[in-house]
């Protein structure tokens, strides 16, 4: 199974002050992404080996065409269809950094783009992943942008639009965006409210690729590939995926990922028998309905 190969991720300071300093002191152990680019240059976010990523369509020469002329690229899809795969397995093929950022509601605009820390010899500036990657020509990945509060995702107007800048207002800097770096966003078309959604000035300074499960024999070939389970028990899964995709708004509030279908199949490929391991990583997980799980697991003894 791949391994992602690039696990930083940074998140926003949440929970309570004290939480908050704990996990702070913590992030200063793990060290910054600005430390760590001084220390390695973006090295670190380099992917070194090649993720598997199944093309489902053109999606790989659209994305590759936009990255040519740095279009800010939004992924819209359900959750588990491959999105974050995806951005990475670009990253890779087109040689460049990826930083991502995992975004939520707490994000302020210095979670992205910087702030002054204080420490023993007086304050110090220490740009924050969106800055290092204007700065030093990554690919940078906002993921579930739409969590993230609209006054935070404007601080990203200048830099996806024909200026390419990112002021640091409080430093008085203006970063001009190097050649390489891009803005991607992943959007979950089922997820956003009227109070949570990108702005029309934010949905217009992109292109967006549409993502959704795969078509059956690839899913199934994925869920093979990535769970080490057989092609025909790999397709079972697919099956009762799509007898579940089925039940979205009938009972269900989304399908069943392609990643439930290869937790379900690591489960089996490591011995457990078929029906407890959908039980375990399909059923349970996605309903506390009665008659939705008898349903389900009906569909799962049709298989199995
Ligand atoms: N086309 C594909 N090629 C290879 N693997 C895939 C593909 N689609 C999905 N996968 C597999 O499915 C898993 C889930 O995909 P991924 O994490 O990219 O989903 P996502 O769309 O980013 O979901 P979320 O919105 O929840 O972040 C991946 O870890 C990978 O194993
Ligand atoms: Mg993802």
């Amino acid at each position: 199974m791949y391994e992602d190969a690039n696990p930083r991720v940074y998140g926003p300071r949440r929970g309570n002050p004290t939480m908050r300093r704990n996990a702070m002191a913590d992030a200063q152990a793990i060290r910054s992404p600005a430390q760590h680019t001084q220390e390695l240059g973006l090295d670190q976010y380099r992917i070194q080996q090649e993720p598997y990523y199944r093309s489902v369509a053109d999606e790989v020469e659209l994305y590759e065409a936009a990255y040519s002329v740095r279009m800010p690229m939004m992924l819209k899809g359900p959750t588990g269809c491959g999105k974050t795969r995806f951005v990475e397995y670009m990253a890779w093929r087109l040689g460049k950094p990826l930083i991502t950022v995992a975004c939520n509601e707490d994000m302020t605009a210095s979670d992205l783009v910087g702030r002054f820390l204080l420490d023993a010899n007086g304050t110090r500036w220490q740009d924050g992943p969106l800055a290092v990657a204007a700065r030093h020509g990554a690919i940078c990945y906002l993921d579930e942008v739409v969590e993230a509060r609209q006054d935070t995702t404007v601080v990203i107007h200048p830099l996806t639009d024909a200026r390419r800048v990112l002021p640091l207002e409080k430093k008085g800097e203006i970063i001009e965006a190097h050649p390489d770096f891009q803005v991607v966003i992943s959007y979950n078309p089922g997820y956003q409210s009227l109070m949570k959604d990108l702005k029309q000035s934010t949905k217009q300074r992109f292109g967006a690729l549409d993502f959704d499960y795969p078509e059956h024999d690839i899913e199934a070939e994925i869920v093979a590939h990535e769970s080490g389970v057989n092609l025909e028990a790999a397709k079972n899964l697919v099956h009762i995926g799509e007898r579940a995709r089925n039940l979205k708004g009938h009972g269900l509030d989304e399908g069943l990922s392609t990643r439930m279908l290869i937790y379900a199949g690591s489960l089996i490929a490591s011995g457990i028998d078929p029906r407890a391991a959908c039980r375990v990583a399909l059923v349970r997980p996605i309903t506390d309905d009665p008659d939705m799980r008898d349903a389900l697991d009906s569909a799962v003894t049709t298989y199995f």
